[in-house]
């Protein structure tokens, strides 16, 4: 990949200011990309940012000019978006919810998708404790599915179909529908996830099977203008930085799904993408601090590692990088450097598995470079082991205008 031009001379600044490693995020890419998200969309069909993806309260701001909810997945991510964005939509999701933050989460009016008939017993125990004023307020619900929809091997992590902890089978849905008259909860649709890392025809295929179970569950239960929410889990591929997700294509295919709003009347559909919102305006910046070979094989050591930019192990690819040469060059040695051959780039951590990019073919890369990591938006810092050896955390800098 190669670095604009706002990127490597922020990057450079950074460098003279020894300031690095550091995290840049370029909001200018975000909000032009979140706008294109929004426009790809049918009428009728709403997305919410996943808030896990990236929680940083700058992206938030900017997500929130184009999204029509945030999804949040805990307490801590409740509270946090709720300050970052007030009075922006919630809907509150994941499983193994506690009383405390189903109580927060009714009191901030976000949707709550119900992931067990334990959970909404325990939900409605919380609207009968919050008393009159929460009661009123019909506190809304969607319920999780846990459907076999198929989704093709290649998905990154697969939370549908099958045995898992999320969500719940057509009988734990039918038992939830029998529970919740008298609650003071309302029933408002379902709410599926099945997997992540999706192109844009399984994520098709995926949405069309959620629908066609969930148009008939909602219309056997009467819920009145109900709410689907497909999930997220759109692509994004490592290994082909430039295939960028089709939100067009998939926009297009939602509509067909979506069908006129005649023949829906009150339906609206939602999606809730993370990493295809955010993963592409963050890059991780650090500087080489030596290169060496080893066993025949070259090796740059970066400032940082893994536990700053977990990504790479976590999904077990080469992050993709650009260098950015830099000639300051302190010392009276020789600088060292690998010329046109392949380079692993590791941490700083004392373990193999910290490495951020394997046996990529380098045209030069010497120690004193910069290397800016690409797609560093999303799944990156947020899900990283900072306190591992206790080296300093990055900075964190922004490109563009922030939405405050
Ligand atoms: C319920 C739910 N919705 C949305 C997402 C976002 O998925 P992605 O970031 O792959 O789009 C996740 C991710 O785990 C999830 O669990």
């Amino acid at each position: 990949v190669s670095a604009p031009a706002p990127v490597r001379d922020l990057a450079a600044r950074l460098a003279r200011e020894d300031a690095l490693p550091a995290y840049v995020y370029d909001l200018t890419a975000l909000d032009a990309h979140a706008a294109r998200i929004g426009a790809a969309l049918p009428p009728g069909v709403e997305w919410h940012y996943a808030v896990k993806a990236n929680p940083d309260p700058a992206l938030l701001r900017v997500i929130a000019r184009h999204a029509d909810g945030l999804e949040v997945s805990s307490g801590g991510e409740l509270r946090h978006a709720a300050a970052a964005v007030p009075g922006h939509p919630l809907a509150f999701g994941g499983p193994g919810k506690t009383a405390a933050e189903l109580a927060a989460a009714v009191a901030a009016g976000a949707l709550v998708h119900v992931e067990s008939p334990q959970e909404l017993r325990l939900l409605a125990s919380v609207v009968r404790g919050l008393g009159g004023q929460a009661r009123r307020a019909e506190p809304a619900v969607l319920l999780r599915v846990n459907l076999d929809v198929p989704v093709p091997a290649s998905a990154g992590l697969v939370m549908g179909g099958g045995r898992g902890p999320f969500g719940m089978d057509r009988d734990g849905l039918d038992e939830c529908a029998a529970l919740l008259p008298g609650t003071g909860l309302r029933l408002r649709g379902l709410h599926a996830h099945l997997a992540s890392g999706l192109g844009v025809r399984p994520a098709l295929r995926a949405a069309a099977g959620v629908l066609r179970f969930a148009r008939r569950w909602c219309d056997r239960q009467a819920v009145t203008e109900p709410v689907i929410t497909l999930g997220g889990g759109m692509g994004v591929d490592y290994r082909r930085p430039g295939a960028v997700f089709d939100w067009t294509a998939y926009g297009r295919g939602l509509a067909r799904l979506a069908g006129t709003a005649a023949a829906r009347p009150g339906e609206t559909l939602r999606i809730e993408p993370g990493r295809a919102v955010t993963a592409y305006c963050g890059w991780y910046v650090t500087r080489v601090l030596d290169v060496k070979r080893s066993g025949g094989a070259a090796f740059a050591v970066v400032a940082g590692g893994t536990h700053h930019l977990r990504t790479p192990a976590a999904k077990g690819h080469s992050q993709p990088f650009a260098v950015i040469g830099s000639d300051d060059w302190p010392h009276p040695w020789a600088r060292p450097a690998v010329t046109g051959a392949p380079v692993t780039l590791s941490g700083q951590l004392c373990t193999p598995k910290d490495v951020l990019a394997r046996d990529v073919r380098v045209r030069r890369l010497r120690a004193g470079d910069l290397v800016a990591f690409a797609m560093a938006g999303a799944y990156a810092w947020n899900i990283s082991h900072s306190r591992f050896l206790m080296h300093t955390e990055p900075g964190f800098h922004y490109i563009g205008e922030d939405v405050t």
